[in-house]
């Protein structure tokens, strides 16, 4: 499904230069749930962004489906940003003064969909996240939990087939974020939907088919031990 092979990314030149992605290789199958955990700096989301068609690597090689990209520049890869992929943010990033369906459906509009059917898909999404009772509600009218699930509409709403998501859980209590695994789970088991998910809480890491950890600049396979530095502890 997803591939993404000896993937490399640096910022600045000379003495600046920093190298961030050091040759990334990783694998994400249909309907499968990782999560990439990692130290605060190491590159976490500069790879997603790469994933996700917003960012260029300097070298290396990524496949989604169809989608052959990685070097291309973002301008070369809209398809990949309209059909590829589906964006859960820490923050939401919902619009303030939009009801929730017209949240969804905005975005699908965006993407050249007409309005009747952005509104029939995003009712369809809405319902798929629990909220068919709150599609007329704004982002101030709903809890953070329900907000995030606003945002996981918007993202499966365009059968997008990658979810990338940044942190989701990262501004929501304990609960809410227990919820929000939960849909993931569902959406991967039931939907053939694929997540990849970076979160710095162990507990919803490990709740993931896979953890990565991204270190020195490559990715690794983890277990819940290393996930909560146990490893480091021994030695
Ligand atoms: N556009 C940029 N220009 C220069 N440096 C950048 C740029 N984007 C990211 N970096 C640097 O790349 C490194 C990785 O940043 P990134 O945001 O990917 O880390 P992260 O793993 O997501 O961290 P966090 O867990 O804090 O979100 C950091 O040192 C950051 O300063
Ligand atoms: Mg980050």
């Amino acid at each position: 499904m997803l591939s993404v092979e000896d993937l490399r990314k640096g910022f600045g030149s000379g003495r600046r230069r920093l190298e961030v992605l050091k040759g990334i290789n990783l694998k994400v199958e249909k309907g499968e749930l990782v999560s990439l955990m990692g130290p605060s700096g190491c590159g976490k989301s500069t790879l997603l962004n790469i994933i996700g068609g917003l960012l260029e690597a300097d070298s290396g090689r990524i496949s989604l489906e169809n989608f052959d990209y990685g070097t291309k520049s973002p301008n070369k890869v809209v398809d990949v940003r309209r059909n590829g992929v589906g964006w859960i943010f820490q923050d939401f990033h919902l619009v303030e003064r939009l009801s929730a369906l017209d949240n969804v459906a905005f975005s699908l509009e965006l993407s050249g969909m007409s309005a009747k059917e952005a509104e029939d898909r995003a009712w369809t999404a809405l319902e798929r996240v629990g909220l068919g009772d709150r599609m007329e509600f704004i982002p101030d009218q709903l809890s953070g939990g329900q907000q995030q699930r606003v945002a996981v509409a918007r993202a499966i709403s365009g059968s997008r087939p990658l979810i990338l998501a940044d942190e989701p859980t990262g501004n929501l209590d304990v609960k809410s974020g227990e919820e929000i695994l939960d849909l993931f789970q569902d959406l991967c088991k039931n939907d053939g939907i694929s997540v990849l998910m970076v979160t710095h809480d162990p507990v919803l890491a490990s709740r993931a088919d896979r953890m990565l950890l991204l270190k020195d600049g490559v990715t690794a396979a983890s277990d819940i031990r290393s996930a909560w530095g146990i490893e480091e502890l021994e030695s």
